[in-house]
């Protein structure tokens, strides 16, 4: 089926779209070559139709997700590509949609930041109820990816993102960010919040009507990567051919933090920067959100395996080579972080009395953290 792509009111492009599949079989034609999205023109300057579908393919829910093969059944589709066009491809991170030519649909009517949507995709894709026939498709869901359940809420007005995953990654995310609210690193705030016994972190959606987050990998697209640049470099060459500002100082705050925490799971989708979406305009890196697959320490399994290292992304394969990286530790102020054995005590207060995580398991994460910032000390001071 022949679908427009749009960019909020721009139409960048006529689009075929696979019905059986839900891929992009074929680009018919380009309106707006600048709106398209980020890192789909290749060196020759040419927009290639795989390119593309790399980028629609990821914005929507993977097929490892929790309850997606529910999803797929009650719609009687192949893939959640599928399920994106049905909702248009609406998103809450980006501007990107889809219109059916000649549906005349408009996008003040269809957006999901100022529009209400259905809870209906999000009640089941977080197992909180049983449906047996189709629902209504207009959700945010459709077009958010990670492998952690999750879904969009409208709460007062406002739009958040609540998001479940293993017992511990919930109250991981609160720590990492009341961590960088002492630090004073942007970041994506995050809290607790309970459903049906169950514990998710809620954070509101930094993008807004006018602005949009364009992931790491979509700019890392931008050049080609030559042999003798590293993955660091080039990230930052990528930046600055853009024009985005501030990338090694948001570098330098991201790496110093997932050093402290040993995040895992720094993918090139767990960062990026945030544009206006009318002027193209870059505003810089976005603020820090996903932290949650950190502090690990007491994972004897993972320790083994990394031969007592600990891993990282996305530039190096450990924090101890990746915090070589960083350009400048004088913004860290340690005394700031001398509250980090109350703060993890308190959010995991509720999980100690359900007696669902023991003390002993908290305090080697606490006293691991507390290493791990004594080591990062020394390492700053070693720069100086
Ligand atoms: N607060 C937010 N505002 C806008 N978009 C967001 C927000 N938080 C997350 N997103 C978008 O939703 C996607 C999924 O969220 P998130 O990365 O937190 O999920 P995840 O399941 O933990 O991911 P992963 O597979 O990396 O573990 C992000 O890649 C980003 O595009
Ligand atoms: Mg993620």
């Amino acid at each position: 089926m022949k679908y427009e792509l749009m960019h909020r009111t721009f139409p960048t492009a006529v689009i075929d779209i696979s019905d059986n599949y839900g891929y992009i079989s074929k680009i018919e034609s380009i309106s707006e070559s600048a709106h398209m999205p980020v890192g789909v023109i290749d060196g020759k300057g040419i927009i290639n139709c795989n390119s593309l579908n790399e980028w629609w393919k990821d914005r929507s829910i993977p097929i490892f997700r929790p309850r997606i093969e529910r999803l797929l059944d009650i719609f009687d589709v192949m893939t959640p590509e599928q399920l994106s066009s049905r909702c248009f491809g609406l998103s809450l991170s980006d501007q990107y949609w889809i219109r059916p030519i000649g549906s005349g649909l408009i996008w003040e009517k269809l957006n999901f930041f100022k529009n209400p949507f259905s809870e209906d995709a999000g009640n089941l894709l977080l197992g909180l109820k049983e449906y047996h026939e189709e629902f209504p498709l207009n959700s945010p869901d459709f077009t958010t990816n990670g492998n952690l359940e999750k879904t969009w809420k409208i709460i007062n007005g406002k739009r958040y993102l609540l998001k479940g995953g293993n017992f511990q990654e919930p109250f991981n995310e609160v720590i990492a960010s009341q961590l960088m609210d002492q630090m004073d690193i942007s970041h994506v705030p995050y809290a607790l919040t309970t459903i049906n016994s169950k514990t998710y972190s809620l954070c509101e959606d930094f993008v807004d009507q006018g602005t949009e987050l364009i992931p790491a990998w979509r700019i890392l697209k931008v050049k080609k990567r030559r042999n003798e640049t590293s993955a660091w470099q080039h990230f930052v060459d990528c930046c600055n051919e853009l024009g985005i500002p501030g990338s090694v100082e948001f570098l330098d705050r991201m790496i110093v933090l997932d050093y402290i925490i040993a995040n895992k799971d720094r993918h090139y989708n767990n960062f990026g920067a945030l544009r206006n979406a009318v002027t193209l305009e870059w505003l810089g890196m976005a603020p820090i959100y996903d932290s949650g697959s950190c502090f690990y320490f007491y994972d004897v399994a993972v320790k083994n395996l990394y031969g007592g290292k600990t891993p990282s992304k996305p530039f190096k394969n450990c924090h101890e080579k990746q915090i070589e990286l960083v350009k400048d530790f004088s913004w860290i102020d340690f005394n700031c972080l001398s509250h980090i054995r109350e703060i993890i005590f308190e959010t995991f207060l509720s999980e100690i009395s359900a007696g669902r995580i023991d003390e002993k398991s908290i305090k080697i994460i606490v006293d691991t953290l507390i290493s791990r910032i004594d080591a990062l000390q020394t390492i700053a001071g070693n720069q100086t």
